[in-house]
């Protein structure tokens, strides 16, 4: 997606430890023209699977999962991280480990909110080691329904999540492929 691309390069600043800080548009402060379009390309990805739910973690991953499922008039669900004290009992719960952070969360679905009959679009904001991804499709799979594709905005392809992901069998479409981070550099993989 060659404006998300290009809004990575002028306002996406590479830290340390390969990662990349985009918080003037995605992570913090949000670009709501860019975050249509997103939901416009993931939804027109996956239009032809039957999706009944768009999926994802809160926080980051709330607004492209929303502007998708909008595209796709059906709900967005995101997993919560802390457990709230109203959700009794009925809850799917995933333990999430977070290389970055190098902590476990647990991640946290009220069970009303997937069925056996759900076709479930996960969509998140970064894709690095998988972990998140993969909760959210463990989950899925507990709830007896079927992850019929992954939409990630930013791939760091240089980690492995995209390729534990793709052996898994996930159709998984990134919006922005990145190839490497070094000196402070963005380059991308061009598709
Ligand atoms: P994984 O799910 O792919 O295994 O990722 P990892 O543990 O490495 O990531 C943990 C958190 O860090 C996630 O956000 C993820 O989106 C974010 N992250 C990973 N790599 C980068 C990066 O290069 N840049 C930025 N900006 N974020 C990255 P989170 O803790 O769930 O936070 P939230 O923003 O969704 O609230
Ligand atoms: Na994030
Ligand atoms: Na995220």
């Amino acid at each position: 997606m060659q404006r998300l691309k290009d809004k990575i390069t002028s306002e996406g600043r590479v830290i340390s430890d390969g990662v990349l800080k985009v918080d003037s548009f995605l992570n913090h402060q949000i670009d709501p023209a860019l975050t249509f379009d997103m939901g416009k390309e993931f939804a027109s990805y996956f239009k032809n699977k039957n999706v009944t739910k768009v999926l994802t973690l809160e926080s980051s991953g709330i607004p492209p999962a929303l502007t998708t499922a909008m595209e796709l008039k059906v709900p967005m669900v995101f997993a919560k991280k802390q457990k709230p004290m109203t959700m009794k009992g009925d809850v799917w719960v995933e333990r999430v480990y977070s290389f970055t952070k190098q902590i476990e969360n647990e991640i946290h679905i009220g069970k009303s909110f997937l069925s056996p009959n759900d076709r479930v679009l996960i969509i998140d904001d970064f894709l690095a080691h998988g972990e998140a991804a993969l909760g959210l499709a463990s989950i899925v799979k507990q709830a007896g329904a079927v992850v019929v594709g992954i939409g990630i905005v930013i791939e760091k392809a240089f980690q492995e999540g995209g390729g534990k992901l793709r052996d898994a069998g996930f159709d998984v479409l990134s919006l922005a492929r990145i190839k490497s981070l070094t000196n402070h550099t963005v380059e991308f993989i061009e598709e």
